[in-house]
């Protein structure tokens, strides 16, 4: 791939305009580095109400038409229905654009290798976003491992609650799209929102040797069930093992301008240990960031630790790459199918009665 920054705003799309849209949007408000010139989604409801954000962008129903318009495109922000991310993305790196993808990338390793390929094909970046890389508290806890403040690092531990009640309104066609993922062994919890979570560990601690999982399942609402309570345990390549429990709290209320999770992160080292006690809503409500080390509890009562600011961050950084060649991508397309093959290892586990599973033999 032949990459060369722009050396002028980057022209940019976005293709796909439902909920997340509120959040991805934040990264290009009052940035240089980018001129919004179209806006694409089947729905002329949400094109008007998102043209108020971009008067100048031209809209348009399907990303064909605007690949047959005169508007001229670098780069799109594809925010499509999960069931359309491999189609879609690999038409959309067909007409000269980069890409940048939400999570999760796709269901199985040979459609991610079809995508990767039609980037290469086309010459063109596919970036997959991961916005949890850029939540501050997180980026906060990395530094904190890596300076040492903690020792040696013994362990991993991340706990996400899902609760039935709380957070933002999502729209009910949404969860469409969810319902025909869980259909296929792609549920909401491990797959999805998980995705985010596994990639947490491969940023931190790097590859992976095994992987053991326990995925269950709770029926909420009849014919439609949530992938928890689940427990994934692994082993990076450098020694140090993770765990990652996820259960369902259907009746609970958690406070959250989002989606309602309740979620942490533990690192555990040899003198101390960093935790992360909150993201996307707002369990629990100490300081986001708290180091405990040699006797001393430091608590970070200042960080950014509102989560669409990850959005903006990541967004910000896509788009600052696409303009300078800055990087690194966070996440390129390959590290991506690093955290497919993590998720994948955890349902081949699973289904064996939780065998190891080293994520690089999954094909
Ligand atoms: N990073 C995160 O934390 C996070 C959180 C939520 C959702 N997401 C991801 O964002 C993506 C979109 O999710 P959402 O919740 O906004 O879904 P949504 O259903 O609310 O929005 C999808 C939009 O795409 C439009 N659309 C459908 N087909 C299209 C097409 N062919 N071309 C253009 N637009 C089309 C729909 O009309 C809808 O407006 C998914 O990949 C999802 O996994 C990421």
């Amino acid at each position: 791939m032949t990459f060369t920054p722009y050396d002028r705003p980057v022209r940019a799309a976005f293709v796909g305009l439902g909920r997340i849209y509120d959040l991805n949007m934040r990264g290009y408000v009052n940035n240089p580095d980018v001129e919004v010139v179209a806006l694409v989604d089947p729905s002329e409801e949400r094109r008007a109400q998102r043209q108020a954000d971009w008067p100048d962008a031209r809209t348009f129903a399907t990303a064909a038409e605007l690949a047959a318009s005169d508007v001229e495109v670098d780069a799109v922000e594809a925010l499509l229905p999960i069931p359309l991310h491999v189609e879609g993305v690999i038409e959309l790196l067909g007409y000269g654009w980069h890409v940048n993808l939400q999570k999760p990338m796709c269901n199985d390793v040979a459609s991610a290798q079809r995508m990767i390929d039609a980037a290469q094909a086309n010459d063109r970046v596919l970036r997959v976003m991961e916005n949890y890389l850029f939540y501050e508290p997180l980026r906060k806890l990395k530094e904190t491992v890596e300076s040492g403040v903690l020792g040696e690092v013994s362990g991993y531990h991340m706990k996400m609650v899902g609760s039935g009640r709380g957070g933002w309104d999502v729209p009910a066609s949404s969860y469409g799209p969810q319902v025909e993922q869980a259909k296929r062994g792609r549920g909401v919890l491990v797959f999805d929102d998980g995705w985010h979570k596994l990639a947490t560990a491969l940023w931190l601690f790097g590859p992976l040797s095994e992987v053991r999982a326990w995925v269950g399942s709770t029926e909420v609402v009849p014919g439609f069930e949530i992938d928890a309570p689940t427990t994934i345990l692994w082993q990076h390549e450098n020694g140090i093992r993770g765990v990652w429990d996820i259960t369902l709290a259907v009746d609970m209320y958690l406070r959250s301008d989002y989606y309602t999770n309740d979620e942490r992160w533990e690192v555990t080292g040899r003198r101390g240990y960093a935790r992360v006690n909150r993201c996307t809503g707002r369990g629990i409500q100490q300081p986001s960031l708290e180091v405990y080390a040699d006797g001393e509890m430091r608590s970070q009562h200042a960080l950014d630790d509102d989560w669409a600011s990850s959005f903006r961050d990541s967004g910000k950084h896509w788009l600052r790459w696409l303009h300078t060649g800055e990087g690194p991508l966070l996440w390129s397309a390959e590290e991506a199918v690093d955290v497919l093959r993590f998720a994948l290892a955890v349902y081949e586990s699973s289904a064996a009665g939780g065998t190891g599973v080293n994520p690089a033999g999954i094909t």
